[in-house]
């Protein structure tokens, strides 16, 4: 990439909007900065007064986009309406408007200028104080109010007339290259199903796919030309883990929305995950472990593999002890046997593999809970004297499955030539394709990101046909709670379901 592209690139990310969709001057630009981010030309702190008692917050916290919607159309969020801020409706013509309730005759720059400084309408009505009160300086208003003309217009990139652009890191090489083919070749294959049934809202999707490299310098760098020059409207299922530190903050800055998923994701409102993450799955094997074992009495370690994987042991360990496990122990994995009498394992499959090598050199067999998604094909070679002493969760068994959604995989893995190996990750590209569909379809034609936001929360009891109904909610991104909890019998192995995944709500 030559310095200049990358300087531009550095310039549209930092303005949080990295594409820059519509040409908009450098005034409009600082007022696009100031309504999404809260931040004031000058880079000084712009304060917002908040809620009746005129408490004073940084603008940064509660910035104009943050209620009234990227889109300028309005998010409404528990009782409270902000009404949209289309140009249009607020200043232009003659006549009366109305909004919850208030009557008054079109603002002046003046007169919004009153209303976001001061709280007052053109009528003279006081505004409901969730709206808050911001402190501007005159060059900020004029930026601010510059943009506000402007911004109905304002479309978020990659959606285009006929066209909405998604786009995916996958890696053409190392230890993940064998799971981006997957995951490639099964995003690649609903994208050509959802285009030959007549694309979403008349518009044909385009899948941009670019390799993450191997650090996270290289993945962020992919990462800022998808949301640069590439302009994706929304990603699925990246496979970088390289980023998982940062990517949150990211997506949020630029607001853009993900369906994937992700090994090690925090919550954040831009993430929406298909299935359960490892730690909820492993809640769904400790209640079954409580209720069949009486395993919180027993002595429990919790063995990590690899360093990432310790903030998420810590983090069980945490939980377990909260559901009143005695006996917890959080232990990186070494040629030290664990004694424990229940082990739950995080980590990668060749390292399980070493710990019950390790365990049954020393004549142990302890319970061991882990999460299938980490086992890949090491579950065929857990020793025998392991049988019905493991634990596995698992977010689907063969009975999630139904006619149809047997039918569509098999069709897509005939098409991308893919084989049942690796079912685990086609199934979450799947689901993630699913939810993607879904939500692109009630975002609606006129969609932007933060309809698509709103649209995924708002979807529940999504059928997949392969696994169990999907839903989300407010602070709520994964479309599972847990988990199915199966166990071995060995030889074999067997595989019978224990504990049937459950929704925590019924
Ligand atoms: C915490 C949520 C919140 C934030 C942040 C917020 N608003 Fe509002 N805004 C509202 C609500 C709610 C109303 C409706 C008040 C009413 O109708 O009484 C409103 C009303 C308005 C109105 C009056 C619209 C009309 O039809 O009379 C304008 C203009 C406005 N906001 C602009 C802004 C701008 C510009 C910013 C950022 C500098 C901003 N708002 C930040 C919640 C918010």
């Amino acid at each position: 990439m030559n310095l200049w592209r990358s300087g531009l690139l550095l310039l549209a990310l930092s303005l949080g909007n990295p594409a820059l969709a519509l040409d908009l001057s450098p005034q409009e630009l600082a007022g696009k900065r100031l309504y999404r981010e809260g931040v004031s030309a000058a880079g000084a702190e712009v304060v917002a007064r908040v809620g009746a008692a005129d408490m004073q917050v940084p603008a940064s916290v509660t910035p104009c986009a943050s209620c009234h919607g990227a889109d300028g159309q309005g998010r409404p969020e528990g009782g409270v309406r902000p009404p949209s801020l289309s140009w249009q409706r607020l200043a232009l013509g003659r006549g009366e408007r109305q909004a919850n309730g208030r009557a008054y005759p079109a603002y002046s720059e003046a007169s919004i200028a009153r209303a976001i400084q001061q709280g007052r309408d053109p009528a003279g009505n006081r505004l409901d104080p969730a709206m808050p009160r911001f402190s501007l300086a005159m060059s900020d208003q004029r930026n601010l109010t510059a943009y506000l003309k402007r911004l109905a217009d304002d479309r978020d990139p990659g959606l285009e007339t006929q066209v909405l652009r998604l786009g995916t890191l996958l890696p053409q090489a190392g230890d993940l290259a064998p799971a981006a083919r997957v995951v490639g070749a099964v995003l690649a294959g609903s994208v050509a199903r959802i285009n030959e049934q007549g694309g979403i809202h008349g518009r044909q999707l385009q899948l941009v796919v670019l390799d993450p490299g191997p650090d996270l310098a290289s993945a962020e760098q992919a990462l800022d030309r998808l949301l640069g020059e590439e302009q994706v409207f929304a990603l699925v299922m990246p496979l970088a883990p390289a980023l998982d530190a940062v990517l949150a903050t990211r997506l949020e800055q630029a607001r853009v929305p993900l369906v994937g998923a992700l090994a090690h994701s925090a919550y954040s409102r831009q993430i929406f995950e298909p299935l359960a993450g490892v730690r909820e799955q492993l809640q769904s094997v400790a209640g079954y472990a409580e209720a069949s074992l009486q395993a919180q009495r027993l002595s429990t370690q919790i063995v990590y593999a690899g360093s990432e994987a310790r903030s998420l042991a810590e983090a069980l360990q945490a939980d377990l002890q909260q559901r009143g496990w005695t006996q917890v122990q959080v232990e990186a994995f070494s040629s030290q046997v664990p004694t424990a009498e229940a082990i739950f394992y995080l980590g990668s499959a060749p390292a399980f593999a070493e710990l019950t090598a390790l365990l049954e050199a020393a004549g142990r067999a302890p319970y061991l809970f882990a999460v299938s998604s980490q086992m890949g094909s090491e579950v065929a070679r857990v020793p025998a004297q392991w049988s019905r002493r493991v634990f596995l969760a698992y977010p689907f068994i063969p009975s999630d499955w139904t006619a149809a959604g047997r039918d569509g995989l098999s069709a897509l893995r005939e098409r991308e030539g893919l084989d049942g190996r690796q079912a685990l990750l086609q199934v979450g590209a799947w689901c993630s394709m699913v939810l993607l569909e879904e939500g692109l379809k009630r975002a609606g034609r006129d969609a932007s990101r933060d309809k698509l936001v709103v649209a995924l929360e708002g979807l529940h009891d999504v059928q997949t046909g392969l696994t169990p109904p999907l839903s989300f909610g407010p602070g709520r991104r994964q479309g599972l709670e847990g988990a199915h909890v199966v166990t071995l019998e060995l030889p074999g192995p067997m595989f019978y379901p224990v504990a049937p995944y459950r929704r925590r709500d019924l």
